[in-house]
């Protein structure tokens, strides 16, 4: 597979609802290491396909909680259990310079496919949580700046138009 690049707001992809993967094959599999690439090469610690230009439910999320750093491969996940209320920072490879503290669940049950179709079940919490709901919101076409309050949110917006005005 040709290399992947990230799309940055407000490429229209960032805000689709992916399509669900109803057969995994080597496309799958190839768009998954790409996407490891990617988010690796970025310095991130997750990216969801729509990220790279591919509206299908899949994420890669770096394993957070394990030293060895093996990168989880999630399709179609589904979160089914959300427990708590807890501020962090967040940033997004497809929001550059941006960053803002956003309340979410801490505690978190995900069911997804890995590259094999197993079905995996993982609870988590602490950042690797943080990390698999804000990829998993990104295959609804969600953006962590739709989390936050109106006026942050206007501020970011600006801040975001001034950065592309500067840039052209
Ligand atoms: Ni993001």
């Amino acid at each position: 597979m040709a290399k992947l690049y990230i799309k940055i707001y407000p490429n229209p992809v960032l805000r689709k609802k992916a399509r669900h993967v109803g057969k995994l094959g080597d496309d799958e599999r190839k768009l998954a290491y790409g996407m490891i690439e990617a988010m690796r090469s970025a310095s991130g610690v997750g990216l969801a396909a729509p990220q790279v230009g591919i509206s299908k439910r899949i994420i890669v999320v770096e394993n957070v909680d394990n030293d060895k750093k093996a990168a989880l491969v999630l399709i179609n996940p589904r979160i089914t259990r959300k427990k708590g209320n807890v501020n962090f920072c967040e940033g997004c490879l497809s929001l550059p310079g941006i960053s803002s503290d956003v309340a979410r669940p801490e505690f978190i049950t995900v069911e997804a496919l890995n590259l094999d179709g197993d079905i995996l079940k993982i609870n988590a919490d602490g950042l690797l949580a943080r990390i698999i709901q804000h990829e998993t919101d990104h295959l609804d076409g969600i953006l962590f700046i739709d989390k936050i309050g109106f006026l942050k949110r206007r501020k970011i917006i600006k801040q975001l138009g001034a950065k592309v005005c500067m840039k052209f």
